[in-house]
């Protein structure tokens, strides 16, 4: 399944939940996070427990952004997960900078019987610091993820792509370490989709397969950024064929297995297989 778009909905609008299927999210991310205000947060809790015990549509992954688990919030999501039917798909740990928590929370989503895949949201300097070790803290870890907006926030930086960018390709590094998805922090500007389709490709050339998105129309820009075009399957398929001699050339460019790899990956986000 792609893993494309990741819909932020807030945990107290249980009416948005299915909707955000309907838009084309490839993931829903039900958040009792920082969308839910303190007042709110025990009803969100119960109404992401009750969507998420009901049967899934088959197609669009349901995640769940708990509250951070070092807070009093956090722990209370988690043993209201624990002790509900509700079978997210993913658990998105946010403020995530610490292995042995990502392995307790795995500890305890096995005593539980749950099949939830760990997130871990990196958006702290201690979080980018400790990237690596997290990437290899447990196999239930699926992907890290880079939050923006909290990051610029710990270091007191302009929330906007040159301040961050080492920050990004730190996450993309440990991802690719623990051999885990990259998913990029949302644009926060809703009504400016060329802004957003242009960070989407520069997330994309940085490594990042995925992008999250606040709003449900910035669903389509992300998933039509990270389907890989027509063109770029034929080139891909091209490279392919061209590597199989060694060394070659395609459009102009000297091609060899290390270019023939990055093309396996564009026939993988295009959903087809390298015929070799
Ligand atoms: C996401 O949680 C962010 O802080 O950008
Ligand atoms: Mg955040």
């Amino acid at each position: 399944m792609p893993r494309r778009s990741w819909l932020f909905t807030p945990g107290t609008k249980p009416e948005r939940f299915t909707r955000a299927a309907e838009v084309g999210a490839d993931v829903v991310i039900i958040d009792l996070e920082d969308a839910v205000a303190a007042g709110g947060k025990a009803a969100a809790r119960t109404a992401a427990m009750d969507w998420l015990s009901q049967a899934p549509d088959g197609h669009t992954g349901r995640a769940l952004r708990i509250n951070a688990p070092g807070t009093a919030f956090g722990l209370e999501d988690m043993l209201a997960l624990l002790h509900s039917g509700a079978q997210p798909d993913a658990i998105i740990v946010p403020k995530a900078d610490s292995p042995d928590i990502l392995r307790l929370l795995d500890g305890l989503l096995t005593q539980a019987g749950k099949t939830a895949r760990l997130i871990a949201l990196i958006e702290s300097a201690g979080g980018v610091e400790k990237a690596e070790a997290m990437a290899r803290a447990t196999p239930r870890l699926d992907a890290l993820f880079f939050g923006a907006a909290d990051f610029a926030a710990d270091l007191g930086a302009d929330c906007a792509w040159e301040p961050l960018l080492l920050a990004r390709s730190r996450v993309v590094q440990a991802a690719a370490l623990g051999g885990l998805a990259a998913i990029d922090s949302p644009y926060f500007m809703p009504d400016d989709d060329p802004g957003l389709r242009a960070e989407t490709h520069a997330s994309i050339r940085l490594g990042f397969g995925g992008k999250a998105a606040i709003h449900p129309r910035q669903v389509a820009v992300i998933n039509e950024a990270l389907t890989p075009s027509a063109e770029a399957v034929a080139e891909a398929r091209r490279i392919l064929l061209e590597s199989l001699k060694g060394v070659g050339v395609v459009s102009g460019r000297m091609v060899d297995e290390a270019v023939a790899r990055k093309a396996r990956l564009v026939l993988a986000a295009a959903g087809e297989t390298a015929v070799e």
